[in-house]
This record gives C-alpha cells, sequence and structure tokens, in this order.
C-alpha cells in the first residue's frame, strides 16, 4: 500500500472591505508613503470595521469560500483549526464558534497560537493528523484582526499589520503529493522583543495597565528584523538540502509577509528567480496568521498538480520553520 500523505485540496480567502492605505496613515502618525514602501514593500492593508465583529467573522468567510468552491458537505468535515493570535475571546476557542457557524456539525474544533507561524505549525498538525490515518477532513485556517490590538499612535507598529483569513482543506493523498518535510524551531529569547505584555496570566488587565497602551503590540522591529532574516533563509535553505531540491526544482517560495525585505533575503539565499516568489504584501501587510493562506487563494489558479511549494514563516516567540509542499490539483480543471 501507497504511504499516506497530507495533501491541500481546497483554498478559500477573504479579507475587509476598508483598504487603510499609507496615504490615509499618512494623516494619523508621523510617517510617509516612500518609507514605508522602501522599507516595508506595503501599499495598504484591509481593516476589518463591522461593529462587534472578531477574528472568527473572517474566519468564517474565508472557511464559506472553500466549501463553496470546493461543493463540500461541511458536516464531512472532521477536524476545524484555527491558527490565530487574535481569538475572538481569551477564553472560548473561537475555532468552536467558526466549526458550528459553516455547519462542520460532526467535527471538534481549537485554536493554535504560535503568532506569525501559527498557519505553517497548523499546517504540521493538520497533516499529521491526515497522514496517520486517524482522520480524513481537516481544515486549517488562518485569521487575524490584527487591528485589535496595534496602537494607532505608533508608527513603528501600525503601518506593518492588517486584517484577513485564509484557508486550506488537508485530506488523504496516494500519489506521493501533500506535505513531504518540515523544519519547525522555536527560541523563547523572542518574547523580548515581540509581545503583547498585559492581558495574560502574567499582567491581567487592570486601569494600570491599559493606561500604559500595554494591551498593543510592542515590537523592537530592528532585533526581530535581524532574526527573521537569518533564521527563515536558513530554514528554506535547509528544506531544499534536505530534499535534494535545487532551486530550478522549486516552482514557488510561499514566505511569510512581513516585509518585503525578509522575504527577498529569503529568495536571494535559495537562489529563487523572484518570478517564483509568491507576494502580496503591498495589498494586505501583515496579516500574521492570514498570510500564508492568503498567498495559496491569490495564487491558486497559477498552481499546477505536482509543483513544489517550499513555505517559510518567522513570528513573535520566536517561532519559524520551512515546510516541503507538493502540490496536488489544477484550479482550472
Ligand atoms: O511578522 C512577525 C515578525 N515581524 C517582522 O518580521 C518585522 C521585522 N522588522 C521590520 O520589518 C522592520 O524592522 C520595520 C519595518 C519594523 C522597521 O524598519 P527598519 O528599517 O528596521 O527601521 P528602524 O526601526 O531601524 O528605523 C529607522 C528610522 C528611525 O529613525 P532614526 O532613529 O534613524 O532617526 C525610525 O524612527 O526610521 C524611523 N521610522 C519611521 N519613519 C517613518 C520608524 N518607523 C517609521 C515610519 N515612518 N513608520
Amino acid at each position: 500500500m501507497n504511504k499516506i500523505t497530507a495533501a491541500i485540496t481546497a483554498v478559500g480567502g477573504y479579507v475587509p472591505d476598508f483598504v487603510l492605505t499609507n496615504k490615509l496613515l499618512e494623516g494619523m502618525v508621523d510617517t510617509n508613503d516612500e518609507w514605508i514602501t522602501s522599507r516595508t514593500g506595503i501599499k495598504e492593508r484591509r481593516i476589518l470595521k463591522e461593529e462587534g465583529e472578531g477574528t472568527s467573522y473572517m474566519a468564517i468567510k474565508a472557511a464559506e469560500d472553500l466549501i463553496q468552491k470546493k461543493n463540500l458537505d461541511p458536516k464531512e468535515i472532521d477536524l476545524v483549526l484555527v491558527g490565530t493570535a487574535t481569538p475572538d475571546l481569551m477564553v472560548a476557542a473561537t475555532a468552536a464558534k467558526v466549526a458550528t457557524e459553516i455547519g462542520a456539525t460532526n467535527a471538534f474544533a481549537y485554536d493554535l497560537q504560535a503568532a506569525c507561524s501559527s498557519f505553517l505549525y497548523g499546517m504540521s498538525t493538520a497533516a499529521s493528523y491526515v497522514a496517520s490515518g486517524r482522520y480524513k477532513k481537516v481544515l486549517l485556517i488562518g485569521a487575524d484582526k490584527m487591528s485589535s490590538i496595534i496602537d494607532y499612535t505608533d508608527r513603528t507598529t501600525c503601518i506593518i499589520f492588517g486584517d484577513g483569513a485564509g484557508a486550506a482543506l488537508f485530506e488523504p493523498n496516494t500519489e506521493g503529493e501533500g506535505l513531504l518535510d518540515e523544519y519547525l524551531r522555536s527560541d523563547g529569547i523572542g518574547r523580548e522583543f515581540l509581545k503583547m505584555e498585559a492581558g495574560g496570566s502574567i499582567l491581567p488587565a487592570t486601569e494600570e495597565t491599559v493606561k500604559n497602551r500595554q494591551h498593543y503590540v510592542y515590537q523592537d522591529g530592528k532585533s526581530v528584523f535581524k532574526f527573521a532574516v537569518s533564521n527563515m533563509a536558513d530554514a528554506a535553505a535547509k528544506i531544499m538540502e534536505r530534499n535534494s531540491l535545487s532551486h530550478e526544482d522549486v516552482n514557488w517560495l510561499v514566505p511569510h509577509q512581513a516585509n518585503k525585505r525578509i522575504i527577498d533575503a529569503t529568495a536571494n539565499r535559495m537562489d529563487l528567480d523572484h518570478s517564483k516568489v509568491m507576494m502580496n504584501i503591498h495589498r494586505y501587510g501583515n496579516t500574521t496568521s492570514g498570510t500564508l493562506p492568503l498567498l495559496l487563494y491569490d495564487y491558486e489558479s497559477q498552481l499546477k498538480k505536482g509543483d513544489n511549494l517550499v513555505f517559510a514563516a518567522f513570528g513573535g516567540g520566536f517561532t519559524w520553520g520551512s515546510i516541503y509542499l507538493k502540490w496536488a490539483y489544477n484550479s482550472n480543471n
């Protein structure tokens, strides 16, 4: 019997309608379009403005898009995983709400949190459940409403992040396609450089923490940048080496969208032509858990069965890594 691997068999996506352009940001903080574009590659990002709605709103939309495109009966879904750093509530899994709303009434559901690596790590989790033979349909969603934890008076963070969600369905494959290798790492040293200080068990919310703006993301950008560049590139290079992939064998790099300069450095390290690098940072900014599935959503029509994809991400914690996945379908069929 052929070995069972876990392949992505459908993708979906959703970004909110409101477009926060660099021009609009110029009116909010001391910045300018030229600085943001040259330092990050970002031109605009989407912001969820719907009153009273959180991350689940976008996760549900992305999942519904996938379900409709795939013509999938949601009752067949065994497990719903939501990768997010901005759950609807601190207690009560966002994934449980999503599963119920999309009609996945036979599924169990839970959240995964690894900051910007949530979707990458989630791919490993989803694929392990499927490859073990335990479950047949695992829906992995990456979704974040970053605008809910961003300080729009801090020009060093508010220019980077945006809101969005993407979804991917993992199913068994016996033809050698799907997730073939992974290299995942973490280092707690990262907590010092990228964090939301208050609202957790160390520093629960008080009037003081609110006054001190400790419920917003703090980032030492320069330090994070250095770690991100070296670790994301190393991880991608390692995956290529381990699987004897030359730059010619790789069809696509699917990189976390935090900064175009980090993406370029990773592609250069892989000796990869930039036409093979998926990129949408200029339109959405850094959507944290949403970046990788939103790339698949945007590039789906260009992907062919048998394409070799190298995923790479780096995020808070620190968390980072790379995944080698062989694409399993032609979307135009
Ligand atoms: O996704 C998870 C992980 N996160 C990342 O990977 C993000 C990694 N970090 C970065 O992408 C970059 O460090 C940033 C985009 C956050 C910042 O870019 P940078 O090139 O590292 O800028 P910097 O922090 O070194 O600041 C350079 C200068 C400073 O001015 P001085 O001290 O040289 O006079 C900043 O005050 O640019 C200034 N600056 C700005 N100027 C205009 C910082 N933010 C802005 C801004 N507009 N928005």
